[in-house]
């Protein structure tokens, strides 16, 4: 058997469907082009039918990333689509400009769903995924197909609809265990059982797609892997729907870590990974928590004087990873008040960032003020640096200044002045119950974008009260732009994430809310999407 697992990246897809991970399309190119940086196989793009924008964005990304050359490999674009020719013509426009397209179709094949969610029998559901997948099949020359609910559906019904999915022309069969219900041991027979059981399946690769209800879908997906599936569907940092997909860091790790095990290997540059998971993390607003595997900021801290001890004596008492493996740079302290340019340029291109011209008098200018505040930084520092800077939505209001007086005497106050997009600065002043919220009420009456507030938080990127703090923010738009979910076939409203970093958590805040209401702006399409120069000049290595 191929000893080759395929890592197929749905962060776009099924990641982005969960709420508050919505990215603008410059946003979601730049993901791709560091998931195919990064070296997946698969890059699933979008759900092409939830709306013109979606398809769009799935379009450039085949245009731009499934046409050039990563390594040895240029990665296969895919885009979802329910089992309809409607849904499927738009994935095939989105993803046909790719040198490598493919077509995603599925349908539920548990009784629950077949019952209540598609008022289907059997027969019907057959019909449906022969007629859907020879329809993509007729398109595209690679169609996969996914029985949604599999974890739940009875082990003979997927047999012969994979068999049926088979003789229509699906060249890939993806495994879901959609609500995240299954065991280790069940999802590994259901694989194994799958492999023996359904005819012509020896010419198709097998694929597994877990959901992390019960915290199982790392495991699931590896025992997957382990009966005999070469394609695991994964997202960075795990991000999904409820409790989110496998974790593309975590499989590709326990198969890098545990070879001698599994035999099995990737095309995954782990050293990416890390960088990967903050970029994602940025764009999304979602943080990554500290303990996470593999790309948690303290994934590989040894505080405890005991472990730290053993890592002196020797490094690998506990610790079975190599930081430098997953592009965890040991370097603590690296730069300071009289550093020049040339050493923050040379600093941030072994980080893995190309700046030169006006983003690197930009990132000079960023790292001289905060060198003013703090007197080393690390290369925490500068990562944060690079994607306050750098990373962010295109800025349709931008902060222009800041003035806040809070304290246990008199009512905490903000002045606010911010450039609108036509370059007019305005400047409000409110009261609020602290300063952040005075700074979020004057920010309200400039912007006029009705939100509500969903989360806030604030850590410190590095230790020290001179730390630059970080803030993540996520909000909803009352009258915004919705979202289709391909699967419950319901709108939602958009949710939008921003972040900022600064040694004032004020400032930051500040920032963070802003970023997210560009968000929300720029999808509101009054103010049009467009990349925004830097953010595609601020090149991932
Ligand atoms: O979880 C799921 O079932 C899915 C399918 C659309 C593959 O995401
Ligand atoms: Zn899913």
């Amino acid at each position: 058997m191929d000893h080759y697992v395929r890592i197929f990246d749905t962060t776009l897809r099924d990641g982005e469907q969960s709420p508050g991970a919505t990215m603008t399309s410059a946003e979601k190119l730049e993901v791709a082009r560091a998931l195919a940086k990064l070296g997946v196989d698969v890059i699933e793009a979008g759900f092409p039918a939830a709306s013109p924008d979606d398809l769009e964005a799935v379009r450039r990304i085949a245009i731009e990333v499934g046409n050039s050359a990563h390594g040895a490999r240029t990665p296969i674009v895919c885009g979802l689509a329910r089992a309809s020719r409607s849904d499927i013509d738009k994935a095939w426009e989105a993803v046909r400009p790719a040198a490598r397209p493919r077509v995603h179709t599925f349908l539920a094949t548990s009784e629950i769903h077949m019952q209540y969610k598609l008022k289907m029998d059997r027969e019907q559901v057959v019909d449906r995924v022969v007629e859907m997948v020879g329809y993509a099949r007729s398109l595209c020359e690679d169609v996969e197909f996914s029985p949604e609910d599999a974890g739940r559906s009875d082990p003979k019904f997927l047999y012969l609809v994979l068999g049926e999915a088979i003789k229509a022309g699906a060249t890939t069969l993806n495994i879901p265990d959609t609500v995240g219900y299954t065991t280790p041991d069940e999802f590994g027979a259901l694989i194994a059982g799958i492999l023996k059981h359904t005819p012509g399946i020896d010419n198709c690769i097998v694929s597994v797609h877990c959901h992390d209800d019960l915290g199982l879908a790392t495991a699931n997906t590896l025992a997957g892997i382990h009966a005999g599936a070469r394609q695991a569907e994964v997202t960075v940092n795990g991000i999904g729907e409820r409790a989110g997909n496998t974790s593309l860091e975590e499989v590709v790790m326990a198969l890098h870590t545990r070879r001698l095990i599994y035999n099995l290997t990737t095309g995954i540059d782990t050293t990416q990974l890390v960088r990967a998971s903050k970029l994602v993390s940025n764009y999304t607003g979602i943080v990554v928590p500290p303990n996470k595997a593999i790309v948690g900021a303290n994934a590989f801290a040894h505080e405890a004087g005991i472990h730290q001890d053993g890592m002196l004596k020797h490094q690998l008492t506990y610790e079975i990873m190599r930081p430098e493996a997953v592009g965890v740079t040991r370097t603590r302290l690296v730069l300071g008040k009289h550093s020049g340019r040339h050493a923050l340029k040379a600093r941030l291109s072994e980080l893995g960032y190309t700046l030169s011209g006006a983003e690197l008098d930009k990132a000079f200018e960023r790292f001289k003020a905060l060198a003013e505040k703090k007197k080393t930084i690390s290369d925490a520092d500068l990562e944060a640096l690079v994607a306050d800077e750098f990373y962010q939505p295109r800025e349709v209001f931008t902060l222009d200044g800041l003035q806040v007086t809070c304290g246990t005497m008199g009512m905490p106050t903000a002045t606010v002045r911010l450039r609108a997009p036509d370059g007019q600065v305005h400047t409000q002043a409110a009261i609020g119950t602290g300063p952040v919220d005075a700074t979020y009420k004057a920010i309200d009456v400039i912007v006029q974008a009705p939100n509500t507030l969903l989360e806030f938080s604030v850590h410190s990127i590095t230790e020290g009260i001179d730390a630059l703090g970080e803030v993540t923010v996520r909000i909803q738009g009352k009258n915004g732009a919705r979202q289709l979910d391909p699967q419950r076939e319901t709108e939602h409203a958009r949710t939008f994430g921003g972040h900022g970093a600064d040694t004032d958590i004020i400032v930051a805040s500040a920032k963070a809310y802003l970023a997210a209401l560009n968000r929300l702006l720029i999808a509101s399409g009054k103010f049009g999407e467009g990349e925004r120069s830097s953010v595609s000049g601020a090149k991932v290595r």
